[in-house]
């Protein structure tokens, strides 16, 4: 498990697939995520053994606790993954969801992805952490540019949702950036 200030990253467990299952139901965060069909239980549980015998991405259930005084019980609010780590390069590519929409734009997806970006850095030693964001999600890259990821392109028209080809922005944050950023705030990083 890792600890955020508000939120904390734990395995995803199988019991936790039919929240996917719902939350995927709904068109509006599939359009942010680029996914055009929902997912039935029998896809997730697929997705979810595979992964477990492959790796080939590290998921992350995010749990938050429903009031802002962080009190009662965890919640499980979505999910924040690295995948296509290059461990040459040392650069992984993150994604993330909060599926439970009475939570977003209340600080936990920001929260969420410090704490996976620090793992990144701290604990699996990266030196690079890019992601892919529609050029129109204003909240996600605004939650993004908080954690301290960057414009580094923009590819036109490569994505479609919503009857309308849109814009597909690449951001990434240094491990560099992200130091200086934690020691200029005085962040405690992970340990
Ligand atoms: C993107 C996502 C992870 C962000 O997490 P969040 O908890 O909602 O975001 P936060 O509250 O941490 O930060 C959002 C920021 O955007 C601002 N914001 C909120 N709604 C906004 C909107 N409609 N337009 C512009 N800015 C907005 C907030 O005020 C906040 O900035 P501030 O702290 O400077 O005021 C979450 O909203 C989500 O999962 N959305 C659906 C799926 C998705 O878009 N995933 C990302 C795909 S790349």
């Amino acid at each position: 498990m890792i600890i955020g200030k508000k939120t904390r990253l734990r395995p995803i467990e199988k019991d936790d697939l039919t929240r996917y299952v719902r939350w995927l139901s709904d068109p509006e965060l599939r359009s942010y995520l680029n996914q055009t069909l929902p997912l039935s239980q029998a896809q997730e549980e697929k997705w979810y053994e595979r992964n477990l015998q492959a790796g080939y991405e590290q998921a992350w259930a995010i749990d938050a606790q429903p009031n802002d005084m962080a009190m009662g019980p965890w919640q499980h609010i979505g999910s924040c993954s690295f995948r296509d780590i290059d461990w040459r390069i040392r650069a992984g590519e993150v994604g993330i969801m909060i599926g439970f929409k009475e939570y977003w734009g209340r600080g936990f997806g920001t929260d969420a992805l410090q704490t996976l970006v620090a793992w990144g850095f701290y604990s699996l030693n990266l030196n690079r952490v890019t992601l892919r964001v529609n050029a129109d999600n204003t909240r996600a890259i605004r939650a993004y540019e908080k954690v301290g990821f960057v414009l580094e392109g923009r590819l036109r028209q490569a994505r479609f949702a919503n009857g309308a080809f849109g814009d597909e922005l690449l951001m990434a944050v240094l491990r560099e950036d992200w130091a200086r950023a934690v020691s200029e705030t005085e962040v405690q990083p992970l340990s």
